[in-house]
C-alpha cells in the first residue's frame, strides 16, 4: 500500500464542489463551507507584490526564505508572541499548510504517536500519517475547554498539536488549558506543534503562544501564516518557528521539494508585517459583528455549540448524523456545512458553520434553517 492510500481526500472539498455544482444549475446557494476569509487583500500587500515583480524579484529564493522576511517574522514573534526567535529560527513555506507537512516530515519517525484534539482539522491527520506516524485522537472536555490528554501518552508519544484558535470548534484555549499542555510535554519530552494561523481573529480571551512558555521554545514548532489574518489565502505563504536544527531538518526537505516559496510573494510578505495592521481590526470587527448574529440566531432555534471565541467557525450539534444533515440542507435548501465527520469519528452529529460570508447570507441560511428543522421534527 503506497502512503497515497492512507489518506482520503479533503472532506471539505467534496461539499464544496457540489455546491459549486448546484450553483452552476441556478440554485441560489449559501456557502458556509469556506475556510477562507471572504475579504480581499489589503491593496498596499498586493501593491508591493507587483513592485517586486517589477522590480526583478522573480528568481529563486534561499530555500529557507528570504532573510528581509525571516527577520521581520522573528521581530513579529519576538514582540507580539514572546517567542524568543531569531531569523535563523524561522522557515518560510507555502502556507501553514506545507509547515506542518514538512514538520511532520521532519520529526516523526514510522509508528510515533501524534496526539491530535478531536475535533481536528482536516489536514493533521493525514500529515501525520504521510510522515509514517499514528494520529490518537483524544476528545474534548463536553464544554471543549479540556481534553484528558495525560490518558493517552504513551513510551510511542512524540507530538501533541495544539490549533488556538481552533478550526473546527472555534474555542481559545485558556493560559491554564496551555500550561497543561507544556507541562505533559516537557514530563514525557514531547514536541509540541503549536498552530497559531488564528491567533488575531479572537474576540473573547487571549492568545497564548506555546513556545513563550517557559522551557518550551526548545520543544515547540509554531506554525503561522499570511492565509487568514491577511486573507492571503491564494498567495500560499507561512512559517514555522523552531529550533535551529529543526529548521535545518525541515529546510532540508522544502530544498528538495518546492526549493522555496514564490520569491516576490515573500516580499509581499515583508509589506503585510511591517505595514499598516488596520484591515485586520476591521477584519476582525466584521466577523465579531458576523458571529454575534449567528450565534443569537442559532441559540433561538435550540442549537448547542461550541463557545464560538475566535477563528471564524461555530461548531454546533445538529442531533442527527452529520453527513445526512450536511447533505439534505444542501440538496434541499442549497446551503452548505461541513459535516463533523471530517474532523473524526466522535462528533458524528455536529457540523461546522463558517461565517466568512456576508451577514445577508447567515440571514438567509438562518431561516433556511428553520425551514429545514420543520422537516426534520
Ligand atoms: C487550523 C488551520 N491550520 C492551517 C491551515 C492552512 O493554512 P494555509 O492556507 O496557510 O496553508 C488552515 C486552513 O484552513 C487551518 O484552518
Amino acid at each position: 500500500m503506497s502512503r497515497a492510500d492512507l489518506i482520503q481526500p479533503s472532506a471539505t472539498m467534496k461539499i464544496s464542489e457540489r455546491a459549486k455544482q448546484l450553483r452552476k444549475e441556478g440554485k441560489s446557494v449559501i456557502d458556509m463551507g469556506l475556510g477562507e476569509p471572504d475579504f480581499t487583500t489589503p491593496r498596499h500587500i498586493i501593491e508591493s507584490a507587483c513592485h517586486a515583480l517589477k522590480d526583478g524579484k522573480t528568481f529563486y529564493a534561499p530555500a529557507q526564505g528570504i532573510p528581509e522576511l525571516r527577520e521581520a517574522i522573528a521581530d513579529k514573534a519576538r514582540t507580539e508572541n514572546n517567542i524568543p526567535a531569531d531569523p535563523d529560527n524561522v522557515i518560510v513555506t507555502s502556507g501553514a499548510k506545507y509547515a506542518i507537512y514538512e514538520a511532520m516530515q521532519a520529526l516523526i519517525e514510522n509508528g510515533d504517536e501524534v496526539i491530535l484534539l478531536e475535533p481536528a482539522w482536516v489536514s493533521y491527520e493525514a500529515a501525520v500519517l504521510l510522515a509514517g506516524g499514528k494520529p490518537v485522537f483524544v476528545k474534548h472536555s463536553p464544554d471543549f475547554r479540556d481534553a484528558e490528554i495525560e490518558d493517552f501518552i504513551t513510551e510511542r508519544t512524540k507530538m501533541i498539536v495544539v490549533n488556538s484558535p481552533n478550526n473546527p470548534i472555534g474555542v481559545v484555549y485558556t493560559k491554564e488549558f496551555m500550561k497543561k499542555v507544556c507541562d505533559l510535554a516537557k514530563d514525557n519530552n514531547l514536541y509540541v506543534m503549536s498552530d497559531e494561523v488564528y491567533e488575531k481573529i479572537i474576540f473573547d480571551g487571549k492568545h497564548y503562544s506555546i513556545a513563550s512558555f517557559d522551557g518550551m521554545f526548545e520543544r515547540t514548532i509554531t506554525v503561522n501564516a499570511f492565509s487568514k489574518t491577511y486573507a492571503m489565502t491564494g498567495w500560499r505563504l507561512g512559517y514555522a518557528i523552531a529550533e535551529k536544527e529543526i529548521i535545518a531538518k525541515m529546510r532540508k526537505i522544502q530544498s528538495h521539494s518546492i526549493s522555496s516559496p514564490t520569491t516576490f510573494v515573500q516580499y509581499a510578505g515583508i509589506s503585510a508585517l511591517r505595514g499598516d495592521q488596520s484591515s485586520v481590526d476591521e477584519m476582525v470587527n466584521e466577523f465579531r459583528r458576523r458571529r454575534d448574529i449567528l450565534a443569537k440566531g442559532l441559540r433561538e432555534l435550540g442549537f448547542e455549540f461550541a463557545p464560538p471565541d475566535g477563528a471564524f467557525y461555530i461548531f454546533m450539534n445538529t442531533g442527527i448524523d452529520s453527513d445526512e444533515f450536511s447533505r439534505r440542507f444542501l440538496e434541499e435548501h442549497y446551503v452548505a456545512v461541513t459535516p463533523g465527520s471530517g474532523f473524526g469519528v466522535s462528533y458524528n452529529s455536529w457540523v461546522r458553520l463558517s461565517y466568512a460570508t456576508s451577514t445577508e447570507n447567515i440571514l438567509e441560511m438562518l431561516s433556511r434553517l428553520e425551514e429545514f428543522l420543520r422537516v426534520l421534527k
